[in-house]
Formats: C-alpha cells, structure tokens, sequence
C-alpha cells in the first residue's frame, strides 16, 4: 500500500492508503478527524471545506497522492492554533450571533470564511465585504446565512491582520 504524508493541524502525519482515496475520508476514517463534514462528495455543498495551505478546499475533492509532505491542512480542529488560541476570532463570533443551527454545515463555513477573509485583505486597507461573501457558496439547509453573514463581519475586525491559517 502506498505511503503518504502531509502536515495535518501543525503535526506530521503519514497513511498507507490507495492514493485515490479523497482527503476528506483520510481524515474522518482513519485519523479520526471528523470536524470535515461529508454532505455531498462531489465538491457542491462544501461541508468538507478545510484548509490546504491556507486555502478554502473542498477536500472531498482531493486525492491524498496530491498531497506533499510540506503541505499543511488545516480543520477546524486546528483552527484556534493558528492564532494562538483556544477559540479563533471566527469562532468567537459564530458564538456571539448563535450562527448554528442544526451545526452540520458549520465547520465549514467558519473554515471558507477564515480562508475569505485572509484572501480579502491581502490589498492595503482592505475590508471583507458583500462581494466578497458572495464568493462563499457554501450551503446552509438551515438556512443560517444572514446569522453567518453578521458572525464573519464581526470575526473579521478581530482577525489578526496578515494572518495565515496555518500553524
Ligand atoms: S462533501 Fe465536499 S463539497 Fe460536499
Ligand atoms: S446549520 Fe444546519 S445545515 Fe447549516
């Protein structure tokens, strides 16, 4: 069985697994990461949405032979590590606007609006706006979106600016 190796949450890890096997169940089925959710499996709804060098990715989506062992994926499990904290600002603020409803899809919109707001301010004095959230389609059936809206303007002032999601 072929080896691979990727970081994953600040450490290196390694599976012996078929390289086509996507990323997304490397981590729930045999590193027991399950923060990823699995709604689709076809790259539509983006539950799975983790971080791929600091990316928004769709990781049911990734063969893990795509992975390099200096690649670092990041979940919402290692989200708070990136700043250096047990709750990332994003978090907090899902937590101050009771964002969640039913709470599937939730992991994934903080992990695309981390990676939006990152990507929003790479230009001086640059702030998230309405154009830039309509660039996240990740999909609520609850129907959260005005709640995720008001939570990433709030996280978004309390983000360390130049910050990277990834340790
Ligand atoms: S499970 Fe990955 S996009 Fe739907
Ligand atoms: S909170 Fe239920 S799917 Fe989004």
């Amino acid at each position: 069985m072929p080896e691979y190796s990727f970081k994953l949450n600040g450490e290196q890890v390694t599976v012996n697994v078929p390289g086509n096997v996507r990323l997304l169940w490397v981590l729930r089925d045999i590193l027991g990461v399950t923060g990823p959710k699995y709604g689709c499996g076809l790259g539509v709804c983006q539950a799975c949405t983790s971080h791929i060098n600091g990316k928004a990715v769709n990781i049911c989506s990734v063969p893990v032979e795509q992975l390099k062992p200096n690649d670092e994926v990041v979940t919402i499990e290692g989200l708070p590590a990136t700043v250096g904290k047990d709750l990332h600002p994003m978090q907090e603020a899902w937590l101050k606007h009771d964002v969640a409803q039913c709470g599937y899809c939730q992991p994934g919109q903080i992990m695309a609006a981390v990676a939006h707001v990152n990507k929003a301010r790479k230009g001086p004095g640059r702030e998230i706006d309405d154009d830039d959230m309509d660039n996240i389609r990740n999909i609520c059936r609850c129907g959260t979106y005005q709640r995720i809206r008001a939570a990433i303007k709030d996280g978004a002032e309390n983000m360390p600016r130049g910050s990277r999601p990834n340790p």
